[in-house]
């Protein structure tokens, strides 16, 4: 048997180390493995390639920015060009006016800078009692300690021994479960609130009608932190450049990652509104004593700042509301299938296909074997707890999403018509 060295993240290797797709190339809308075969990425490999692939200005920005200069550290008063370009541009698109920006390698990253600063914010106004971390059932919010300790998928924190303490889980889909928990426990002692605009890994669940102004309305008056989690749902996933902006929200920090360089090279960072970091710039200020080795990362920045002319350049924002409908629509022809009991789509440029419990009962390997079909279609896609999920480059055109559809159904009724 093959065994490689290469451990892959959530997988279980006894299954995946003999039989494994290696990509070997990205163009456009389209990956190719190493015997050349091509796919559509209908999933923008972890719902980051948001330009696609294969990108020149980028690779060229890279390259550039690694003979001027490849890294120099940006602790203390050190800075660099890009970083500092780069902060700027997304502060001035960010929904909140005056934000500072703490930059990362990743979403991960990005939350336990979140969660950190949200209760060193409160130690520093003098409300030391407010600890506790709120997220939400069926939410993902990465794997650092944070991520895992808040995870709304349940596996995703079993077995690690003692999480970080002080945090809670509420109702995916009912704010009025954070007021029950603020009356539980008391408003005093709730730091933050996280949540995702359109959860993606648990399984894309669009929030129900004005969730994202209920929660903003609970956490202003309990007096916590409302955290939007963007990290999917950023720079074009939902048509905006974070997120938060289609349900007229202001939140008090964002956490954002994948599409900031479309996955050219991992960063991530937490956009901060000026109430929360006032008192660490100004009067005596407070050192934050948290930051990762490659915060501001030139290269990386440079890398998104790259990103960003060519998400502008082509009007590619608004395509994650522009296509919404379409994606929806071409996802909904499945449902003429007895084993797609649901299909989520129609807010943003991501969607999943639900298939049937007992189906999946019966048939434990459905998700994948329908993932496999697709494949052999030319088309990636993924399982992601019950449901099989798309969120396509914001490049897809309506005959490739059209392709999407009917390669879905052809998948499905190929693995279904075997059991
Ligand atoms: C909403 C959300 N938050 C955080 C993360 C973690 O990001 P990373 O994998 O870059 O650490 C993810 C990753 O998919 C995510 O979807």
């Amino acid at each position: 048997m093959d065994q490689t060295a290469f451990w892959h993240p959530f997988a279980n290797m006894a299954e995946v180390s003999a039989n494994r797709l290696t990509i070997t190339r990205g163009a456009g809308n389209y990956v190719y493995d190493d015997s050349g075969r091509e796919y559509l990425d209908a999933t923008a490999s972890l719902w980051y390639a948001n330009v696609g692939h294969g990108r020149p200005e980028i690779a060229d920005a890279i390259a550039s920015q690694a003979y001027k200069l490849a890294c120099y550290s940006t602790f203390s008063d050190v800075t660099n060009e890009p970083a500092e370009e780069l902060a700027h541009r997304i502060a001035a698109r960010a929904p909140m006016s005056g934000a500072k920006i703490f930059f990362g390698s990743g979403g991960g990253d990005a939350i336990d800078t979140a969660a950190k600063l949200a209760r060193r914010y409160f130690f520093e106004v003098g409300e030391q009692k407010r600890q506790i971390i709120v997220s939400r059932r069926d939410s993902y919010h990465g794997t650092h300690g944070f991520g895992t300790s808040m995870a709304g998928i349940a596996p995703n924190r079993v077995g690690y021994g003692d999480l970080i303490g002080d945090v809670a889980l509420i109702d995916r889909d009912d704010p009025e479960d954070l007021a029950r928990l603020a009356q539980s426990v008391g408003g005093d002692a709730i730091a933050a609130v996280f949540v995702e605009p359109v959860i993606g890994a648990g399984g894309v669940h669009l929030p129900v009608e004005g969730y994202l102004k209920r929660m903003r309305e609970i956490t202003t008056q309990i007096g916590a932190l409302l955290v939007v989690d963007s990290v999917i749902c950023g720079f074009g996933r939902l048509g905006e450049w974070f997120g938060p902006e289609r349900f007229g929200v202001i939140p008090d920090m964002i956490t954002f990652a994948k599409g900031i360089t479309s996955g050219y090279i991992p960063l991530g960072g937490v956009v901060i509104s000026a109430s929360i970091s006032e008192p660490f710039f100004s009067g005596t200020g407070a050192p934050f004593r948290h930051g990762p080795t490659y915060a501001g990362h030139p290269i990386a920045c440079a890398a998104g700042l790259a990103n960003l002319d060519i998400l502008e350049d082509e009007g590619l924002i608004s395509k994650g509301r522009d296509l919404e409908a379409t994606l929806a629509d071409a996802l909904n022809t499945t449902l003429d299938s007895p084993i797609v009991t649901e299909v989520r789509a129609g807010l943003g440029l991501l969607g999943a296909v639900e298939i049937d419990q007992d189906y999946r009962s019966a048939n434990p390997q459905a998700l994948v074997q329908i993932q496999m079909a697709m494949r052999e279609r030319g088309v990636l896609i993924r399982p992601l707890v019950s449901s099989l999920a798309v969120s396509p480059p914001l490049t897809i055109n309506d005959a490739e999403i059209e392709r999407i559809g009917s390669s879905f159904i052809e998948a499905i009724k190929s693995v279904s018509a075997l059991s």
